[in-house]
């Protein structure tokens, strides 16, 4: 799956030995090295590593919320810069960070009252829609403090997509949920993906969460973050409760627990 350091296809978000360096008081962190791979046009993509490894760099480049040091991103045939201004970009991070004084629908609607609102000739989705989407129907009234944690990120995602985003990058977004929200979570985030067909990347630590939901997972290593291999999940879709039953999803996972301890 890796692409030759020079080149990505279009129709990719392509990573082109990507490396990002942080000078601080304690001398120079390589937060990413070499980093090189092109995931797919709506795909779903897990990036999987120990803290530390730089999933959040990596995610925060795409998103042009950082400027790698060398190297460079194009996504979907277009810089970072102008997916960002194009509001291309869906950003749901661990904390829904939602404002308390709002709605469930006053935050999803939040996107089109900042930062210039949608461009023109795109079509914002209608916040009630994607809350139906998310399974929230009948709570778009309710304020953050009633809503339960999983419910607070379904707002998050939610929101996400308001500007029908072509890429949805997601920052450990169910990682500090109860296992059992995080799994009912995980088939929603694939039929929502289905159904949007939007580009996924996801950012997990965890193992099976990365097999359940990808087509393909990136690991990585740490100090400094690389790519240490690519592993296709070739697992049906749709995928449920069983896929988590199946021989294929043990041994995949455990083909990723062997390369992240040698990590
Ligand atoms: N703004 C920053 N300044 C200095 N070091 C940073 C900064 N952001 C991240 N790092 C360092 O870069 C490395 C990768 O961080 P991060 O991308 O947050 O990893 P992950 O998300 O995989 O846990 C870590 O060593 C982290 O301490
Ligand atoms: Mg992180």
């Amino acid at each position: 799956m890796t692409a030759p350091a020079t080149m990505t296809e279009p129709g990719t978000i392509g990573l082109r030995d990507v490396g990002v360096s942080f000078h601080t008081d304690r001398g120079v962190v390589t937060a990413l090295d070499g980093v090189t791979a092109s995931l797919p046009a709506s795909g779903f993509t897990s990036l999987l590593g120990p803290s530390g490894c730089g999933k959040s760099t990596l995610l925060r480049v795409i998103a042009d919320l950082l400027d790698p040091s060398t190297g460079g991103v194009d996504v979907l045939g277009a810089t970072p810069h102008q997916r960002r201004l194009g509001r291309d970009i869906g950003f749901v991070f661990q904390d829904a960070a939602l404002l308390p004084w709002r709605t469930a629908v006053e935050n999803v609607r939040l996107p089109l009252e900042v930062g210039g609102g949608v461009p023109q000739g795109r079509q914002a989705n209608s916040p009630e829609d994607l809350l139906a989407l998310v399974g929230l129907a009948g709570r778009e009234h309710a304020y953050p403090h009633e809503l339960s944690g999983g419910m607070r990120q379904r707002v998050a995602i939610a929101r996400a997509l308001i500007c029908q985003p072509r890429v949805l990058l997601m920052d450990e977004p169910f990682g500090a949920l109860d296992e059992i929200t995080r799994d009912r979570l995980n088939v929603e985030l694939l039929r929502i993906w289905q159904e949007t067909g939007t580009t996924v990347v996801f950012v997990t630590h965890s193992i099976p969460e990365a097999v359940f939901l990808s087509q393909q997972v990136v690991v990585m290593s740490a100090h400094p973050g690389r790519i240490r291999e690519i592993v296709d999940i070739d697992l049906p879709y749709p995928r449920g409760s069983e896929t988590r039953d199946l021989p294929q999803f043990s041994a995949l996972a455990s083909r990723l627990r062997h390369l992240l301890e040698q990590s």
